[in-house]
């Protein structure tokens, strides 16, 4: 990580919402109480929360706003003007450098009628401009140039009508987070325990990580919870989802008994993170020339024994409550809300900034081969998701409960591994991560306190 990077972290830009914003009748906001759809205790659950508009509605509000979100990875900015767009939710932002070196983000929305100000993926500028009646916004997100600016009132100050700032971004070990809340907790201990879990693959060594190639995206027709609960709990489903894949890539001639029937612990957290690995060398499920590369008595003296034979050799996770990745592949994605029914995946690739350049390659080519968008172990993934998600909308299906029962009881501190786990194979982490949900969905976020 470049340490002359900061991100924007306790600025001014204390308001998530512009001054003046008009009063929304509470009509529009109506809320609907998700306890009887989320039963964390016996393990059930209501196929609505997958499928239901309004409750849609409700997530927007009060699961994606006031969350911490992952927004880019900190390799995408190396000077001022480097920008990214992205999505908190369904909301438009724009990810950038500003001139003293703070990585900011915006409402990617003019304040004039409502366009996009940026179009781009990504690139370098020096001002945001509005392709549609050319308002323009310099990297603070201030309203510097407007056609015809005569023809507004007296009353008009183009201090009013900046950008709109997301009002916390915060970065871990590369990862840039932001959030509309303006009094989030930090970020560091937003994730509490899962941190241990994260470093696994972002604090192999000082130099931290780096982006190889671009951002990958393409649009999956499931919720995005279908994913971010996968990946968060779900080592069950790779024995038998992809037991074609695992013939194609596995170093042996019994990948069932050598590779997925092993033992591993599932790591749970209260905030709705969770992450699941083997514990078996014979586990370690990388490119050969990755594997050669990695200097594993190193890595035990840096992260101890626990997490090399641990969440360094191969797994799952989910930070809540749509980021995940998968450590040993070098895979972070998010997964963005397209409505109920639909999801975009965005996913890059990050190495070690110090591995060599045939090292970084192999890795790149493996991650595409595996989990890219063709990936052969992310086409069953994928597949999966939409096939739930086809026939959920039917109304005997639709009411017919899920079942989430795998390990209950089983959590538990084991002495190893931060934090509470439970075993490989369960699905304690997935009942965490609805629990967190159902307790967000159904406590007012601070927008609607300050509407009181
Ligand atoms: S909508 Fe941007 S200038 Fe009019
Ligand atoms: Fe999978």
């Amino acid at each position: 990580m470049t340490s002359t990077i900061e991100p924007a972290t306790g600025r001014e830009a204390a308001c998530a919402t512009p001054c003046g914003a008009l009063r929304r009748p509470a009509a529009l906001v109506r809320n609907i109480d998700v306890s009887g759809l989320v039963d964390s205790d016996t393990g059930l659950l209501d196929r609505a929360i997958f499928t239901d508009e309004q409750l849609y509605r409700q997530e927007l509000r009060r699961v994606f706003a006031p969350n911490w979100l992952f927004l880019a990875h900190i390799d995408q900015f190396h000077k001022p003007g480097d920008f990214f767009t992205t999505y908190i939710g369904e909301d438009p932002v724009i990810v950038t450098m500003d001139k003293d070196r703070r990585i900011r983000a915006y409402l990617n929305s003019c304040r004039h009628r409502g366009a996009r100000v940026c179009r781009a993926d990504e690139g370098a500028t020096r001002n945001f401009t509005c392709t549609y009646h050319g308002w323009a916004y310099d990297l603070d997100g201030k309203l510097v140039s407007i056609p015809n600016k005569d023809g507004y009132p007296e009353s008009f100050d183009t201090k009013d009508w900046g950008l709109v700032e997301v009002p916390h971004v915060e970065t871990y070990r590369g990862l840039i987070f932001g959030t509309w809340n303006p009094q989030p907790s930090p970020l560091r201990d937003y994730l509490g325990d899962m941190a241990w879990y994260l470093d696994a693959m972002l604090d192999h060594d000082d130099e931290g990580t780096v982006v190889v190639g671009g951002v990958h995206k393409w649009v999956l027709e499931g919720n995005w919870k279908l994913a971010a609960e996968q990946f968060a709990t779900d080592w069950y489903h790779v024995n038998m989802s992809h037991a074609s894949a695992l013939m194609v890539l596995s170093p042996t001639k019994n990948p069932k008994n050598e590779i997925v029937h092993r033992t591993g612990r599932q790591f749970l957290d209260p905030n709705g993170h969770g992450a699941g690995f083997p514990v078996h060398a014979k586990n370690r499920f990388n490119a050969q020339k990755v594997h050669e590369w990695i200097d594993y008595d190193a890595l035990r003296e840096r992260l101890g024994e626990a997490r090399v034979e641990g969440p360094l050799t191969d797994g799952h996770a989910t930070v809540f409550p749509n980021f995940s990745y998968l450590p040993v592949i070098g895979t972070i994605r998010v997964w963005h809300p397209k409505g109920p029914d639909r999801m975009e995946v965005w996913s890059w690739t990050v190495v070690d900034k110090s591995m060599p350049p045939e090292v970084r390659e192999a890795q790149r080519l493996y991650n595409l081969r595996t989990f890219g968008p063709s990936g052969i172990f992310e086409q069953d993934d994928g597949e999966n998701w939409s096939e739930v998600q086809a026939i959920s909308h039917g109304f005997i299906t639709n009411s017919v409960p899920l079942n989430y029962q795998m390990g209950i009881g089983s959590e538990r501190e084991d002495g190893r591994h931060p934090g509470t786990t439970s075993e490989l194979y369960s699905d304690a982490a997935g009942r965490a991560f609805y629990g967190r949900w159902r307790d967000l969905m159904n406590t007012p976020a601070w927008h609607e306190k300050e509407t009181r």
